[in-house]
């Protein structure tokens, strides 16, 4: 098959290397992909928000299968338009996909199904944000309705911060977004949880914990994820059944009951508190560094997985994984999520040799006169699989020194609930 995946971060350099990787695939494009993916597809420059031009660039190059790794274009309807087109493409259609592009259609799910998720108001204007706050606790979090690339959230201690923060938001801060919502603070343990669902059944798609703040001890603000690692030991078999049982079926039955049933990576953000699982978020995608510790786990075919699922078929195959553990580190540029400075020279990737448990996945790095650059705030993914999460982070820790790039940061304490928590045998 010709597979086509969108996207050009360290996701989708995992998502084509599994796709390289499989007996199903020939000829791989990734639009517009990084210096990783070029090393196992085609990559092509192309706006793919223009889906006029993406479909021409699809028909040219006959591609039989699409995948979507990124949220915007699935939330502005690219399966929508690609079926239309007679293009098979994994993801879920515009409207399922308002899971992910709007809080405030999230929420309203929620508070219909009775999910447990955390309590909430949609506001849209200002006096609706002053009502709400004559009878609140803080910290109140404050979320933009719309996409905002992971920056429309703010954890607020007082008034005048959710109105400062508010009225940003109304006065179009984040352009997606003419509404917010204002919700309680849930105190717990984040873990995410993965499907790939299709319109018939859904398998699990593994479990993982990202590290979101840019700063070591969880300071600092938010950023895309510093590093991650799966399986996530505190979602057990009792705590998944509640998942599957609370959260997921009912999310997918509404859909289904307004006839626009769920298909693609489904990634169920989490907040756990005292065993029992409450919904943060969904996004309707595979994590971003999630996916990068998910993948290397995998023992199935994942074109194989993939045309199951565009089939209907995924009740009909074995998803298996390895019985291993993986972590990956993110090298930052300096200064990201703030202001970072592109084209920095990357110099000892292609000298090193990483054992067959290690991968270097890329993110924000291209090439120029065939010398490897960052292109991006995030750069590479430094990842390990083992047994050990300590061990693992300390085989990584050794990669970061090797590759000595003087440009970029890492948080070093990537794992630390699992490294802290069950020392001896993880
Ligand atoms: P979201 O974009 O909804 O995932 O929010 C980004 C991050 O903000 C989450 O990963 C949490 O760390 C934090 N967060 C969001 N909502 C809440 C909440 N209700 N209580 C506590 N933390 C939250
Ligand atoms: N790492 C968080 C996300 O992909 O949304």
């Amino acid at each position: 098959m010709n597979i086509a995946l969108i996207g050009s971060g360290g996701r989708e350099h995992v998502l084509c290397q599994k796709i390289y990787e499989s007996k199903l695939s020939k000829n791989i494009v990734c639009i517009p992909g990084n210096a990783g993916t070029a090393k196992v597809a085609k990559n092509i420059d192309l706006n793919f928000l223009d889906f006029r031009k993406l479909l021409k660039t699809l028909k040219l190059h006959k591609i039989d299968l699409v995948i979507v790794g990124p949220e915007e274009p699935l939330v502005k309807g690219i399966v929508d338009f690609l079926n239309k087109n007679k293009i098979k493409v994994f993801g879920p259609n515009k409207y399922a996909a308002r899971l992910e592009g709007s809080k405030a259609f999230m929420k309203s799910i929620c508070k219909k199904y009775k999910i447990p998720t955390a309590e909430f108001k949609t506001c849209k204007n200002k006096k609706d944000v002053i009502n709400f706050l004559k009878k609140t606790k803080f910290p109140l979090v404050v979320k933009a309705d719309g996409l905002a690339a992971g920056k429309g959230v703010t954890i607020c201690k007082t008034k005048k911060e959710v109105l400062n923060v508010s009225n940003e938001i109304f006065q179009g801060k984040f352009k997606t977004s003419k509404k917010l919502v204002l919700e309680e603070f849930l105190d717990g343990e984040e873990a995410s949880y993965f499907l790939i669902v299709d319109k018939k059944s859904y398998k699990f798609f593994g479990s993982a914990q990202d590290h979101k703040r840019v700063g070591e001890n969880e300071k600092g603000p938010n950023t895309g994820g510093m590093g991650a690692y799966s399986p996530a030991p505190i979602i057990n078999k009792n705590l998944e059944r509640k998942i599957i049982s609370k959260i997921v079926r009912p999310t997918l039955q509404a859909l289904k009951n307004k006839k626009k049933p769920y298909t693609g990576f489904l990634y169920v953000g989490l907040m756990i508190i005292n065993n029992e699982p409450y919904l943060i978020e969904y996004n309707v995608r595979m994590g971003d560094p999630e996916c990068q510790v998910i993948l290397p786990r995998l023992n199935t075919d994942i074109v194989k997985i993939f045309n199951a699922a565009i089939s209907q078929k995924l009740n009909k195959i074995k998803i298996e994984w390895k019985k291993l553990k993986c972590m990956t580190i993110v090298l930052c540029s300096k200064g990201y999520p703030g202001e970072i400075k592109k084209n920095k020279l990357i110099k000892n990737i292609d000298k090193l040799k990483l054992n067959e448990n290690s991968f270097i996945f890329h993110a924000g790095t291209k090439l120029i006169n065939n010398e490897l650059v960052s292109n991006g705030g995030r750069v590479l993914n430094i990842t390990s699989t083992g047994k050990i999460y300590r061990k693992i982070r300390i085989n990584i820790f050794k990669i970061i020194k090797r590759v000595n790039w003087k440009h970029g940061f890492f948080r070093k304490d990537i794992g630390w609930r699992v490294i802290k928590k069950i020392y001896a045998n993880n």
